[in-house]
């Protein structure tokens, strides 16, 4: 079986886990930040080296202001522990998406948890963090402007460098937990050629057993699709 090399994760439901549970929303955020290490521990077993977790979007601002701050309040709990527990599984760490609108002690930790893990190797955990996907192709399109780049000399390469994910390679295949069929604006120029999975399970349970049959259905796809040419 074909295993993918960067797999995208929407972890998605967080809060519809919680609420079922009888426990507030903020409940469900830690749990699923939690979850984090649970999921990276099952990729890397099946061989998976580049995982990316969209964990907070740019849409996600306009959440009640209690729960926004429920969730910044838990990565500033448990992010320096994830950090710590990465960096023993020798996994470097990478940020996507904006500093604007976050504050000090969030980028404190953001900052730390990526220099922490900077030398480590092949296995990567790409957070998607305060990030957008639209805002991201922006950015980049606003960079070469501002380097004069002429129109023509403007490559697929010149906006995949100028990316957050720049020297990754593209996801193979997306997973998004919680039941919903959308991107929610996630990597988008990343995953143009990914296979999507929509698994029914909340983020916090979605199991080894999804990830697994995620990993069957790309496969699968690729195989009819391999036929195809
Ligand atoms: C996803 O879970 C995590 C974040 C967007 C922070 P949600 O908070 O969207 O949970 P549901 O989808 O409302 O259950
Ligand atoms: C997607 O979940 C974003 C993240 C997981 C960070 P949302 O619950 O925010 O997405 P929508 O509202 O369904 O697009
Ligand atoms: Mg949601």
């Amino acid at each position: 079986m074909l295993i993918p090399k960067h797999v995208g994760f929407i972890m998605d439901g967080n809060g519809r886990w919680a609420t079922q549970r009888g426990l507030p929303r903020s409940e469900g955020h830690r749990a699923g930040i939690q979850h984090i290490l649970t999921i990276i521990d099952i990729c890397h077993n099946l061989g998976v080296e580049v995982v990316s977790a969209y964990v907070w979007s740019t849409e996600n601002w306009e959440r009640s202001q209690a729960e926004v701050q429920a969730l910044m309040y838990s990565i500033q709990i448990l992010g320096p522990q994830l950090a710590q527990k990465l960096h023993d599984r020798q996994v470097r760490i990478i940020h996507s998406g904006s500093r604007q609108g976050l504050s000090k002690a969030v980028l404190k930790v953001i900052d730390d948890a990526v220099q922490l893990t900077k030398d480590n190797g092949s296995r990567i955990l790409n957070l998607a963090f305060n990030y957008g996907g639209r805002a991201e192709l922006l950015q980049a399109v606003r960079r070469a402007i501002a380097q004069q780049t002429s129109p023509e000399t403007i490559t697929e390469k010149t906006i995949a460098d100028s990316l957050y994910t720049v020297g990754l390679p593209d996801v193979d295949l997306i997973i998004r937990s919680g039941g919903d069929k959308r991107m929610s604006n996630f990597l988008l120029w990343q995953s143009a050629h990914a296979w999507l999975y929509f698994a029914e399970n909340y983020w916090p349970a979605l199991s080894q057993h999804d990830i697994e049959q995620a990993i069957k259905s790309f496969d699968q796809g690729l195989v009819r699709r391999q036929n195809d040419i």
